[in-house]
């Protein structure tokens, strides 16, 4: 029996809902332990659209308990609205099926207004954000001056901190950002409606989840965006805020490492990227739009068209490297049908050196080239592929050259968004 943790091996988007909503059947308990509302994860069960942004994929099925950890960062407008969509829907019928972190911590308005402010003022150099105040909301928590459910709760500590930072805010905003200030009155009344819609889902979910475990329950850690958007081990500073990787799934909802058996990276069997920042495989010409169209590859939360690029072993690796990945999920492989040669880069060209690791450096991602190996495409479609074999032996050979490339086994190949569009090679609950 094995706690599972989903991890994004590229730059977001791999369609790590999908392979969550899977694989919940399987688990007692999914947790989000990073990001916020910057993700957006499209869950299609029986040809019903859902995207979700905060509360974890899990919220479909009713015996499953869903936990928005500590790392998490909440609008709780935000929040509030998907709640009650899902309810409207006929899901999250029990409250008690949601539980919030009390340390995790609250975006305000200032967060917003500072994240939109900031990318304006960069113009070209803009990190191009979801505007969604995760940066701003992270900054405030590790600048210890946050505001986290349970101050939000005490409405003596949330009128004091919240008196404290607009102040702060307001001449940040007015002086240097030169954007309007935002009312004391007026948060403090939008928060308080806040904290009354939310309060009975607020707890202490370390504690739970440690009791839950040991009565021998099963967790999935869900995690957002993906490793190269890792504040730390991203292509920095285009990235996220967050620990997107294995060790932010313990930190951001308060397990020890020992919990988590089994890591799955969820890649596309392509790349994509939303935002700005370097994209060595990226296509800008008819190839890059193909992917795009067939993918149909635009934002769950901006809307915003994605980059599209050839897969990126190098990346990967990092990824799997980094997470201690035990397996991949490969997804959208479908997508690449009608394409006659199949590149796959393995090593990036830097001057006149290849380089088989991810570099740190932000100069070296922007100059490096892909060095490509060139597979065989195939022409039928896949969507009615279930079983490995299922699949045109020119698949069949790429998807077996991306695990040699990136280091770890494929357990899971999908050609399609539904459910059933899957091929299970191995499942990790069962590791
Ligand atoms: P932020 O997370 O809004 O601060 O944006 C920082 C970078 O991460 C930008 O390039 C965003 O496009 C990217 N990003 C944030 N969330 C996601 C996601 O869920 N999928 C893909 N990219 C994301």
């Amino acid at each position: 029996m094995s706690n599972v943790a989903i991890i994004g091996a590229q730059w977001g988007d791999e369609g790590k809902g999908k392979v969550v909503d899977l694989f919940t059947d399987e688990a007692d308990i999914v947790v989000r332990f990073q990001g916020g509302n910057n993700a957006g994860h499209t869950l299609v069960v029986n040809g019903d659209k859902t995207i979700l942004h905060l509360v974890p994929s899990g919220a479909l099925h009713p015996d499953k308990l869903c936990v928005i950890g500590n790392g998490v960062v909440v609008d709780p407008e935000i929040l509030i609205e998907e709640i009650q969509t899902l309810k409207r829907r006929g899901h999250l019928v029990d409250d008690e099926q949601l539980r919030i972190s009390e340390q995790a911590h609250v975006i305000m308005p200032y967060h917003k207004a500072i994240d939109l402010a900031r990318e304006r003022l960069r113009g070209k150099g803009k990190i191009g954000t979801t505007g969604r105040g995760i940066g701003p909301a992270y900054e405030d928590k590790v600048a210890r001056t946050g505001i986290r459910f349970v101050d939000l709760l005490e409405e003596d500590t949330f009128r004091e901190k919240l008196q404290r930072n607009i102040e702060e805010k307001n001449i940040y905003l007015k002086a240097i950002l030169k954007e309007k200030t935002l009312d004391f009155d007026k948060i403090h009344v939008s928060y308080g409606r806040y904290r009354e819609k939310l309060r009975k889902f607020v707890t202490n979910t370390g504690l739970l989840l440690d009791q839950e475990m040991r009565a021998g329950k099963r967790v999935l850690f869900e995690g957002a965006q993906g490793t190269l958007l890792d504040v730390d081990h991203g292509t920095y500073p285009y990235v996220t805020s967050s620990s997107t990787v294995t060790g932010g799934a313990c930190s951001g909802s308060g397990v020890g490492p020992q919990h988590i058996q089994q890591v799955i990276g969820i890649s596309k069997a392509y790349t994509t990227r939303v935002g700005s920042g370097p994209f060595p495989t990226e296509l800008n010409g008819p190839d890059g739009e193909t992917l795009r169209r067939e993918g149909a590859e635009f934002g769950a939360t901006t809307g915003r068209s994605r980059r599209c690029g050839w897969f990126d072993a190098v990346g990967v690796r990092h990824a799997v490297r980094m997470n201690g990945m035990t397996g991949i999920a490969l997804t959208k492989l479908d997508v690449l049908t009608g394409f006659k040669k199949i590149p796959i880069c393995t090593a990036y060209r830097y001057g006149s050196k290849d380089l088989h690791e991810f570099p740190a450096s932000s100069k070296v991602m922007h100059g490096a080239q892909p060095v490509y190996e060139e597979l065989a495409g195939w022409e039928v479609p896949l969507d009615d592929a279930r079983n490995f074999s299922d699949l045109p032996v020119a698949a069949q050979k790429y998807v077996r050259r991306i695990e040699e490339v990136v280091g770890t086994k494929i357990i899971l190949v999908s050609v399609g968004p539904g459910r059933e569009q899957t091929i299970l090679l191995k499942n990790p609950f069962e590791s």
